[in-house]
């Protein structure tokens, strides 16, 4: 099986993807403890990830972590677009520094869009509702690709690390694959570790919550992140904790270094071996491996690394579109769009695919269906906060005391008062859009 992160293929068995590519589960140790886990969290939307727990522990630690995410505006702005920014703007509420990537040179190397286009589009369209969603644009930047020197840089230096076997493999690009195309993930790559450079807060957990389409784009920014780090911390096959250095000059003073930083974590049974380029930490346990590194991480940029930490990343589930298929910019019958009237939204709503049975005596003998529903789907997306009564609506779906005429009319309302306040908003963010950009 391969991801591939440019088609519009919709993925069903969240949990073979998770076995296949390790990501892990997203499970509710890991979110219980945040502040007001918010409800695509604790809805299991968000159903895998890679190193959250370090996001958990700087959060609940207050130290400092970053969120950045990127969007290659694709038509309008629909319900489908709305999740990733959800949980920015969660994660903009537990103090993260927020980053947001317009993708412009990926979307003209995919897509054949302009970058003026592009720009176009982003801002009308997704930048504005994400304001009017609540983003907080005075405490996040948001840049695109093709105006930003140093992601830029990062996509050429970064690149030295990845050759063109492992991109065939990871992408399964050809001979014919345009270079802008080919070139696309190592700018994303640039995106995703450039809030790790100095100027931007430097080496810090950086989380990048996305759809499990993007995950070739994480596993190869994780790939790249690794491979650029002066130190590696790890357990040796004969079971012993090592601090090691990857590069061949220096060695012995970057050895030097390790020591000096091992003994301030206050490890004091470590054996040097040059040879090995080793610095062996006998009174270690596998848990502090996490910690060490990123200790020493912080510091690689002093002696010309870079430092970075591997980015974390959460993965969510895609809604259904209402017709049951992808939800999709180009069939506007499958999406709700931020922009729609109440009106559009309503008939869109009526007409939506369901899990009613065929007849009302039928649904009322055996029930509804309220997984396969996309009305259900809304309410635990986007519309109903409240778990409790979300769970009441499953329930009496299920034991037949609920008709889907009623339960699609309560949606339509429920949506209705989204879209009418989303529209003030956007009024209201219209006059400030150009200052946020930087
Ligand atoms: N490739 C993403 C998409 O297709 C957009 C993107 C660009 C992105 N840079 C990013 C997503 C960095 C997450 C992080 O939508
Ligand atoms: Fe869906 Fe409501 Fe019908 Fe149940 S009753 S299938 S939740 S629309």
């Amino acid at each position: 099986m391969k991801i591939d992160p440019w088609s519009s293929a919709t993925y069903q068995d969240y949990a073979r993807l998770r076995d296949e590519f390790g990501i892990e589960e997203f499970n509710v140790d890991l979110w219980k403890d945040l502040p007001n886990p918010h409800k695509l969290i604790r809805r299991g939307v968000v159903f895998g990830h890679r190193d959250f727990q370090l996001i958990k522990d700087s959060v609940l630690e207050k130290k400092p972590w970053a969120v950045l995410t990127g969007l290659m505006p694709s038509g309008r702005m629909h319900l489908g677009h709305k999740m990733v920014i959800d949980e920015v703007i969660y994660y903009q509420s537990l103090g993260a520094d927020i980053f947001i990537a317009v993708a412009d040179i990926e979307s003209y190397g995919t897509r054949g869009t302009s970058l003026e286009e592009t720009k176009d589009l982003a801002l009308n369209e997704y930048i504005m509702n994400y304001i009017a969603l609540g983003l907080k644009p005075e405490r996040c930047r948001i840049y695109f690709q093709s105006k930003h020197e140093d992601v830029k840089d990062l996509a050429y230096i970064l690149g030295k690390k990845v050759n063109w076997s492992q991109m065939v493999a990871t992408y399964g690009f050809n001979g014919s694959t345009n270079m802008t195309h080919v070139f696309s993930p190592l700018v994303q790559t640039g995106d995703i570790l450039h809030v790790q450079l100095k100027k931007f807060g430097g080496t810090r957990p950086t989380l990048v919550p996305v759809g499990v389409d993007q995950d070739p784009h994480i596993r190869l920014s994780r790939d790249i992140a690794q491979s650029h780090r002066l130190f590696n911390v790890t357990l040796t096959k004969d079971k012993r904790i090592g601090v090691f250095v990857k590069i061949d000059k220096d060695v012995e003073k970057l050895l030097n270094h390790a020591t000096t930083v091992l003994r301030s974590l206050n490890f004091s049974k470590l054996e040097k071996i040059v040879d090995y380029k080793a610095v062996y930490i006998e009174d270690a346990q596998v848990g502090d491996i996490k910690r060490i590194d990123i200790t020493l991480a912080k510091t690689e940029p002093q002696f010309g690394g870079y430092g970075f930490i591997q980015p974390s990343a959460t993965f969510h589930r895609f809604i259904t579109g209402l017709t049951g298929e992808k939800m999709s910019s180009s069939k506007p019958e499958s999406a709700i769009f931020l922009t729609d009237s109440p009106e559009e939204s309503r008939k869109k709503i009526m007409n939506a695919k369901t899990g009613g049975a065929v007849t009302l005596e039928q649904q009322k003998k055996e029930g509804g269906n309220p997984k396969e529903c996309m009305i259900y789907e809304l309410f635990l997306y986007h519309l109903i906060e409240d778990d409790s009564e979300l769970n009441e609506i499953f329930t009496s779906c299920k034991k037949g005391q609920k008709m889907c005429g009623h339960c699609k009319k309560y949606a339509a309302e429920l949506m209705e008062k989204i879209l009418i306040d989303l529209n003030e908003k956007r009024q209201r963010a219209v006059d400030n859009i150009d200052k946020y950009l930087k």
